[in-house]
This record gives structure tokens, sequence and C-alpha cells, in this order.
């Protein structure tokens, strides 16, 4: 816990400890209506917050929703880097704004930094809080401790989990001293349990230690450079930040993805075109020459 709170981001004080990213996300929210007393959410098109029925409610793609109805109650969706759109969503019965700093489930988009710290400022004015889900982009991934330094954003609450403890189930919200919880109010069983916090101190010194945030950026920068060089007709756009890549297609990714492992290079999807890249943080130079250079290959077949 001590060592969480002195990573936390700044104004946030406060750290809940669960068990997964859906578990963060589904207590925020919870935090969210008790602190305002206002019912409703707006969250993002494309943004993923997991799975169980809250986080699923701010999550829009229907791929994941559908058949699991009827989900919570006062969640509206808007797209995402669109202040616009984002403005007349928020009002007076707005308990909180969910955002992802980079979209990744639904296709690695990167949040920019105008539009996020306009949403800032605007929950700021109207009486809502933001929450951001970092529990894809926090620790290092994105080439800072957390994506939200890059913009110098200011959320009420933060949602983490994933890399957190190195592989082992933990999740956690940071929050402020404004989140009153009376006791009783919220809790579970296996949050802070011993092991998974021995797991996720050592993973945090590590980080800290082998200063991945540091290394991420270097190396993100370099495989972005490097995926920039294929001249493939295949390839739509290529987005990212850190060690966070999105490569978009004209066409269904999945075929590719298939001839990627093939090759000895597991990536995901971000949705039915986009080509993710997570690499570990740790990854080597040359390991990563190797997953540019196969997909130089895949593309050109
Ligand atoms: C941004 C984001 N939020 C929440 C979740 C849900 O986390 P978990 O699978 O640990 O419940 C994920 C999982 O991919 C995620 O990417």
């Amino acid at each position: 816990m001590a060592k969480l709170a002195g990573l936390a981001p700044p104004g946030l004080d406060r750290v809940f400890l669960c068990n997964s990213g859906s578990e963060a996300v589904e207590a925020a929210l919870k935090l969210a209506r008790l602190t305002t007393g206002r019912p409703r959410f707006v969250s993002a098109h494309q943004g993923f917050h997991g799975r169980t029925l809250g986080a699923l409610s701010a999550t829009h793609n229907p791929l994941y929703r559908d058949g699991f109805g009827p989900l919570v109650d006062g969640f509206s969706f808007v797209p995402y880097n669109d202040f616009g759109r984002m403005e007349p969503a928020v009002d007076s019965q707005t308990a909180g704004v969910i955002l992802e700093v980079v979209q990744g489930e639904g296709g690695v988009h990167v949040g920019r930094g105008d539009y996020l710290r306009g949403v800032e400022e605007l929950c700021r004015e109207r009486g809502a809080l933001l929450i951001l889900d970092e529990v894809q982009t926090g620790f290092c991934r994105t080439g800072r401790m957390f994506a939200l330094e890059r913009h110098g954003l200011r959320p009420d609450l933060v949602c983490v989990a994933k890399s957190i403890a190195g592989g082992l189930p933990m999740g956690a919200v940071f929050c402020s001293s404004r989140m009153q919880v009376p006791q009783g109010k919220h809790g579970t069983t296996f949050g802070g349990n011993p092991l998974s916090c021995a797991a996720g101190i050592a993973a945090l010194d590590f980080m800290v230690s082998a200063d991945l945030a540091g290394e991420a950026e270097r190396k993100g920068r370099r495989l972005l450079a490097r995926l920039e060089t294929i001249d493939s007709g295949r390839i739509r756009k290529i987005r990212g930040v850190g060690l966070m890549v999105g490569i978009e297609l004209r066409e269904r990714c999945r075929p590719y993805l298939d001839r990627l492992a093939a090759e000895g290079v597991l990536a995901l999807p971000a949705g039915p075109n986009v080509i993710r890249l997570l690499p570990p943080l740790t990854i080597g130079e040359e390991d990563l020459d190797r997953v540019a250079d196969a997909l130089e290959r895949v593309l050109a077949a």
C-alpha cells in the first residue's frame, strides 16, 4: 500500500486494493456515485472497461454487451477525442466521465492532450468526477509510470490492474481523500492479500529500478519508426505511444495474426482490423526488430 501510494498520481493519496481491472472500475463507479450523489456516467465509443456488469455498462461495443442485459442504468456514450460531443453530455446528473488515456481494446486510439485536459476542466466546472481507466496504460506501458503524466492530467479517480503485480491478480483505484467511504460500504475478501502484495512490491521495485518507463519510451519510438518504413497498401494507419502500438489494416487482421504466430510473434487484435502490439517492456531490441521484420513479411505475402 505504501509502495503504491508513493507512486500515485499527484493529488490521489488514497488507494483501494482489489483483484482485477473490472473490479477497480466497479469500485470507481460506486465511489463516484457515493461521492457526488449523482446517478449518471458518460464514456466513449470504442472504450473498454471490463466485463462485470458495471464495467460492461461503461463499455460501448455490442460484441461485449449483447446478451447480458439489462445492464446498469445511467450510461451514455460519445465519440472519443471529440470535445464538442462531450460538452453537452456532462450535466448536473453526471457522477463521472470514464475514459482511457489510450483506448486499447477499441483499436489503440491515442487520446489527445487538449481533449483530455478539456474533459478534466469540464468535469470540474460541472461537479462531475473524471475517472481515468489506466488498466492497460498504467505502469510504464506508454513510456510514463501512468499515461496521464504525458498530459499533466489531474483526475479524481484512476483505475489500474494488469501489470501492477507482475502477473498475479491485483487491481487498485487511486483517489483523493475527498472520497469518503463509510466503513463496510465497499470491500473485497482478497483485495490486498499478502501473495499479490509481495508480487506487487517486487514488480513496482523492478519497474522503477530498471526504468521501464524510459525503456518503453525509447523502444516504442524505435518500433514506430521501423513500422513507418513498411511500404504496404494493406496498412491504413499506424498509431501508438510507448510500447502500445496498433497497426490498422484496410482488411480483417485475423489471417495476419495467424501468420505472425507461425513466425513466432504473438499479437492480439484490437477490433476487427487492428493488429495490436503490446510487447514486454523488457523486450530486447533484436526481438523488436524481428517483430517488425515478421510483420513486413506477412503483410507482403
Ligand atoms: C482499459 C481496460 N479496463 C479494464 C479492463 C478489465 O480488466 P480485467 O480483465 O483485469 O478485469 C481491461 C482489460 O483488458 C482494460 O483493457
